[in-house]
């Protein structure tokens, strides 16, 4: 414990030094989520850390997460230094989605309007007309098929056909998934309801459908935290990484909170689903990249120049 201290006393003078703010994701390990906290950063879903970054003065961010947020931070921000404690942290959705493959894919349908999600590798953005987070997807598919434009759809499947059945749009979707939340199971999660009938169901639209169709709230990390807050139920079966039960706790500490299922039996505890790429980020190597300011995420400028532009869309659509 005493070495840990000393390490977050370390990282705190290294951003004074460097000038640097830290961005966080909900899916991080705890420590990493309050040093930003308390250090004037933010720990935040896709959507959010994508915002913060902008409003920034700091030269530096350092960004706790997985590739694409460190990637998204520099498209918006490419006069700054954007550093990553490990940049091997990918997303199964970005890797599942190629470029080149994906690039193709839109050539064959060039009458549709391609929405890519957030979880994607600058390229992938860089072809698309809209970038999307779990946070904004819903309203901006609804705008798109308000206009009548068909929707080609990528990378995750759960997450597009969860957009389909509730908007009804045209979408053609890509077959990526997330290993992590692909993993609840639906039976085991009715067991699991049986055991607790007044708690509510909050799940992370990457989960397979069946497990989606249980849920009393569907959304992005900030809505289901916001739920736990808000509703008045005292227990939560809860859907999505377990890193998220940091900040549940911590807004909500009378509250019980349940991990819901991976495994068929309908095990409970709170280490069953987590993302290994976001467990890559630790006190360690976060005080390793300040010290060595090396891990700096770089765009080739002509991508950025084409990826900034779906983003942009987005946060205009988000105001
Ligand atoms: P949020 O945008 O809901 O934070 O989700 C990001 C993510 O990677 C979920 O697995
Ligand atoms: Fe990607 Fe899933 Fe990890 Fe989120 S939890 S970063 S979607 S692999």
């Amino acid at each position: 414990a005493e070495q840990k201290q000393a390490l977050k006393e370390r990282i705190k003078a290294l951003l004074k030094q460097r000038n640097a703010v830290l961005v966080a994701h909900y899916y991080t390990d705890g420590d990493l989520q309050e040093l930003a906290e308390e250090t004037g950063g933010c720990v935040a879903d896709s959507l959010e850390m994508a915002r913060f970054g902008s409003r920034q003065e700091a030269q530096t961010l350092v960004v706790c997460g997985v590739r694409f947020m460190g990637e998204t931070a520099k498209i918006l921000n490419p006069e700054k230094r954007i550093l990553m404690p490990d940049l091997n942290a990918t997303c199964s959705l970005d890797e599942g989605c190629p470029a080149d493959e994906f690039s193709e894919f839109c050539d064959q349908h060039p009458d549709h309007t391609v929405v890519v999600y957030a979880n994607t590798s600058a390229r992938v953005k860089a072809r698309s007309d809209w970038v999307v987070t779990s946070g904004i997807a819903l309203p901006i598919i609804e705008h798109l098929a308000a206009r009548g434009e068909k929707i080609l759809w990528a990378p995750d499947k759960h997450l597009g056909h969860y957009v389909q059945r509730m908007t009804g749009a045209d979408m053609l979707l890509w077959n990526g998934s997330c290993v992590v939340h692909e993993e609840f199971k639906s039976v085991a999660l009715e067991r699991i309801r049986r055991l607790h009938p007044d708690a509510a169901v909050l799940v992370h639209p990457e989960s397979p459908e069946d497990v989606i169709e249980q849920a009393d709230v569907v959304g992005s990390t900030t809505a289901l935290i916001n739920a736990v807050v808000e509703m008045e139920n005292s227990e939560f079966i809860v859907a999505t990484d377990g890193g998220i039960f940091h900040k549940m706790k911590q807004l909500a500490p009378n509250k019980k909170l349940i991990a819901a299922p991976t495994a068929g039996e309908g095990a409970t505890c709170e280490s069953c689903a987590h993302c290994p790429w976001m467990g890559m980020n630790a006190l360690q190597n976060l005080a390793e990249v300040l010290e060595n300011q090396n891990n700096e995420i770089l765009i080739d400028p002509d991508i950025r120049e084409q990826a900034v532009k779906p983003i942009q869309r987005m946060l205009d659509f988000a105001q």
